[in-house]
């Protein structure tokens, strides 16, 4: 769905999400409209898409107030982990 206008994602997705095309990880609503909503039974996606992963914001304000769609996931990691991966994410910032 997202593909039909983020089209310069399509033929190689796996350049943008750094992960294996077709895991979970690829998804685009992974990242981007993460599990960080309560609703009664379990965790929900907000239906938002203004979610993207910040390494600084989750460090200045902590994953609770900040959930972070990376350490969702990589729940063994801790933010010092995600500002390093995120940097080698973007090497030119
Ligand atoms: C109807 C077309 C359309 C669809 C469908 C669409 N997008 Fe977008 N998206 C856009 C446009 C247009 C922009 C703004 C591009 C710009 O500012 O250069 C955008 C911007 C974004 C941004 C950047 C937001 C920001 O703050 O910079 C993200 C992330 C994004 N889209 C993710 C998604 C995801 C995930 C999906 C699927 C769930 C999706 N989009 C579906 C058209 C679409
Ligand atoms: C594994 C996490 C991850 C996945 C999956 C992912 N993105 Fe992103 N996306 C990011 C990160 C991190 C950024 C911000 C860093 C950057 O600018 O590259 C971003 C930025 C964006 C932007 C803002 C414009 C830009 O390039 O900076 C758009 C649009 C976008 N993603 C669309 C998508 C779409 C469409 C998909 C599904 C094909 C997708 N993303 C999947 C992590 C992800
Ligand atoms: C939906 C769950 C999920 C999300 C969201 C996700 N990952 Fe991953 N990630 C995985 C899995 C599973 C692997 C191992 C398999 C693979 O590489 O596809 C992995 C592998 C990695 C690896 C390589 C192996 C390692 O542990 O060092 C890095 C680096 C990484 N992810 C960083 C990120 C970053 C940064 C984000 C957010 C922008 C992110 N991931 C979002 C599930 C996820």
């Amino acid at each position: 769905m997202c593909l039909q206008c983020h089209q310069s994602l399509r033929d190689h997705p796996e350049r943008h999400t750094r992960h294996a095309v077709g895991s979970e990880a690829s998804r685009c609503v992974s990242c981007h409209m993460p599990r960080n909503m309560d609703a009664l039974m379990f965790r929900a996606r907000s239906h938002q898409i203004d979610e993207i992963p910040d390494a600084e914001m989750t460090a200045r304000f902590g994953e609770a107030d900040s959930p972070n769609a990376c350490l969702a996931c990589h729940r063994d990691k801790d933010v010092r982990w995600l500002a390093g991966s995120m940097a080698a994410w973007r090497p030119d910032r």
